[in-house]
């Protein structure tokens, strides 16, 4: 039975969300629970402690003390640092993404966690504590890759008079990839976008968020790739590791200076030459291809980001504090009882 519920301080790298803001702690504690707030845990998105505590909340100085609730409820995976926190009947309500996370899920099941991921939650349709951070992330695609596409090959997204606009691919239409394609679009980039559903290209064409739509296939990416001067990987296949839809070659056909923004990295990445970078230090160079990898890019905007996932998180939290079997949680639970339980995270981790 849940009594208690832990709010830690975010630990990865550049990371300055908090997976609850505080009307949402107070919504927790008007149901019943007690809150325990790590110190500063909400300060990188502007909630002080005082706006925590003033709600009712009680505020812990050590990060032992949060773990030691029923249920801690957070953003990002666990890091290395917190797996010492891991104990039997724990119940962890985050981001998990375990098909790129192997050592996590181990540490997970060897420990009696019983772990719920938000990005594999079903109900009641889509991915819904996916979406708003896939929001946010595919806004950011389009300022990044054209953020770095000046540092690049100095090109500008939207050409001028006389010059050609910049080229950009964005493989997978989903949330991430058409919020991608929009802000392209609205910087006046000719913008592709690459999906194997139909009807999200359909959707995509008359609304006018693409210039052009393609059926996914390795011919038509490698094709659309070689004259691209941005690519955007937004592709997902739900608890699955990120199929490798652009491939090395694709890459090195690419001019120069072009760039790589790789959304699924955090499902292992739809590029195959992409590797998980940080916020601290978010590209590398692979063949003259400037890649952008990072696993946490809506920690760049902490307060929008803090309260757009605090409202789709909050209603499922009490859901899940009050039964852990509740039918609004399906999909979500990824560890349980040392077994992988959810089918396409267990046959990526077998794989
Ligand atoms: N790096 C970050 O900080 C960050 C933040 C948020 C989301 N994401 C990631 O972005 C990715 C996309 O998330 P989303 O919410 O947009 O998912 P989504 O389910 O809304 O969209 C995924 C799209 O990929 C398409 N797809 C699947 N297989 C394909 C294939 N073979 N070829 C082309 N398209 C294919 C699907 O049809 C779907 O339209 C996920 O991996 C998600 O975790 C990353």
């Amino acid at each position: 039975m849940v009594r208690s519920i832990g709010l830690p301080k975010e630990t990865k790298d550049g990371e300055r969300r908090v997976a609850l803001e505080p009307s949402a702690v107070a919504s927790a504690i008007a149901a019943g629970f007690e809150v325990r707030v790590e110190q500063s845990a909400g300060l990188g998105a502007g909630f002080d402690d005082a706006s925590y505590a003033s709600l009712g909340a009680k505020i812990v100085p050590t990060a032992d003390e949060v773990w030691s609730s029923d249920l801690v409820v957070k953003v990002k995976e666990p890091q290395e640092s917190e797996y010492k926190f891991f104990r039997d009947g724990l119940i962890l309500f985050d981001y998990l993404h375990l098909a790129a996370e192997p050592k996590l899920a181990k540490a997970l099941q060897d420990s009696g966690v019983e772990a719920y991921a938000f990005e594999t939650l079903t109900y009641p349709a889509g991915l819904p504590l996916l979406a708003p951070m896939s929001e946010i992330a595919g806004r950011a695609a389009a300022i990044v890759g054209a953020y770095y596409l000046a540092a690049g090959s100095g090109t500008l997204l939207g050409g001028a008079a006389g010059v050609q606009p910049a080229r950009v691919v964005v493989v997978g239409l989903g949330v991430a990839g058409t919020l991608a394609a929009r802000g392209a679009r609205g910087m006046d980039a000719e913008v592709t976008g690459v999906d194997i559903d139909l009807h999200r290209l359909y959707q995509a064409h008359m609304e006018g968020t693409v210039t052009a739509t393609l059926a996914s296939s390795e011919t038509a990416i490698a094709e659309a790739v070689a004259t691209a001067d941005l690519v955007v990987g937004a592709a997902l296949v739900t608890g699955a590791k990120a199929p490798h839809l652009v491939k090395r070659d694709h890459i090195a056909s690419m001019r120069p200076g072009s760039v790589v923004v790789d959304l699924a990295i955090d499902q292992g990445g739809c590029i195959e030459t992409s590797k998980p970078t940080s916020l601290s230090h978010p590209t590398y160079i692979e063949s003259g291809v400037i890649h952008y990898c990072v696993t946490n890019v809506p920690g760049q905007y902490p307060r929008t980001a803090s309260r757009a996932l605090s409202a789709a998180v909050a209603p499922r939290l009490l859901d899940l504090a009050r039964d852990v079997n509740s039918e609004r949680l399906v999909g979500a639970l990824n560890v349980s009882q040392g077994k992988l339980v959810h089918p396409a995270v267990a046959k990526a981790l077998s794989a």
